[in-house]
């Protein structure tokens, strides 16, 4: 009998009379310097739109998502539809000049905006609130958001909390926005619930998992502007919380984490043989939005070939935080876009 990962996924689709009056509304309004003008302004004016003019059943699934702690760890919905007269897909990783309305990136803050606080980090797609993630000319091998090959399983931003004291998980949710996929449909994000990987999983395995026997460390963008003192957080464990429903930190590719025993190297190793099994494929389906816990979710790209034609793939996403609380000292020139290496 196959075995069903039911914890990973949910989707909802919408049809296109539910979604008339929003996509209309979009048409007609227009805000000045769209999201990079006034952080502040743009979610205020978005979260109000989206309120008003998103239908009800959209709304109430992403409330009860949110509020719900056995939630699946990804909740994707179809059928947003996306920006009209979508110019081509930028090649130099900036926001492209003609995407003359600011329809995705109203939907974006404003479900950021219902999970918590919408932010972004300063060394990371040139600061932007709303990052573009397309294949960047000159660095399609990159081991980043740049890049178009395989990135492996990971949590992300899965050691910046650790420059805090006492650590914090910065970004517990990630939302995307699909605007258009790639011409040969091979683009995909990975997505597995830790909750579906568990029984997977030997008991020593997890209890190694459960030990502070890892190494981990934070993204290559932001670990470029840190002392190298700061750059690795030391015996860490992957897996914190109920073993039923525990909290996983993982960024499998490059040197992001890495077990400092035999036993923490080969646990790691069991770990992302068990995500490749359990995985979920989401492809880049336009007007798809993807919710994603990064708490309990790990995800990963699936490789594929940029042509940099304009006709590349093109998401764009915003990164979610609970509290900008404890934040504060990465809050240097604004309150969203963070700065942990200055
Ligand atoms: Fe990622």
């Amino acid at each position: 009998m196959a075995i069903q990962f039911t914890r990973t996924l949910h989707r909802l689709e919408l049809d296109f009379g539910e979604m008339s009056r929003l996509a209309e509304s979009a048409l007609y309004l227009h805000f000045p310097g769209g999201p990079k003008a006034d952080h502040e302004l743009f979610l205020q004016n978005s979260s109000r739109w989206w309120m008003e003019f998103a239908p009800r059943r959209l709304v109430d699934t992403i409330h009860r998502w949110h509020i719900d702690p056995d939630r699946p760890g990804v909740l994707m919905i179809d059928g947003l539809g996306i920006d009209p007269d979508l110019p081509p897909t930028p090649t130099d990783g900036r926001r492209s000049p003609n995407k003359l309305t600011t329809y995705s990136e109203q939907v974006l803050v404003a479900v950021a905006g219902m999970l918590g606080q919408p932010i972004g980090f300063s060394d990371e797609r040139n600061g932007d609130l709303v990052a573009d993630l397309t294949p960047v000319r000159g660095k399609a091998a990159a081991l980043t958001n740049e890049g178009a090959g395989k990135l492996g399983w990971h949590i992300e931003h899965n050691a910046t909390g650790f420059l805090l004291d006492p650590p914090v998980r910065v970004v517990d949710y990630l939302v995307f926005f699909h605007l258009r996929e790639d011409p040969r449909g091979e683009a995909r994000t990975l997505v597995s619930d830790i909750r579906d990987v568990l029984p997977l999983l030997s008991p020593s395995v997890i209890e190694t998992l459960r030990r502070p026997e890892f190494v981990l460390r934070p993204p290559l963008q932001v670990r470029g502007s840190l002392p190298v003192e700061r750059r690795e957080a030391l015996n860490v464990a992957i897996l914190t919380g109920p073993s039923e429903n525990p909290h996983v930190r993982a960024a499998m590719y490059g040197d992001l984490t890495a077990g400092l025993t035999d036993a923490a190297q080969a646990a790691l190793v069991e770990l992302e043989s068990v995500l490749d099994a359990t995985q979920r494929q989401v492809p880049t389906t336009p007007g798809r939005l993807v919710l994603v816990d990064n708490r309990r979710v790990l995800h990963a790209r699936f490789p594929y070939q940029p042509a940099f034609d304009g006709r590349d793939r093109w998401l764009q996403r915003v990164m979610v935080t609970t509290s900008l609380e404890p934040l504060r000292h990465w809050q240097r020139d604004s309150a969203r876009i963070l700065s942990p290496g200055a």
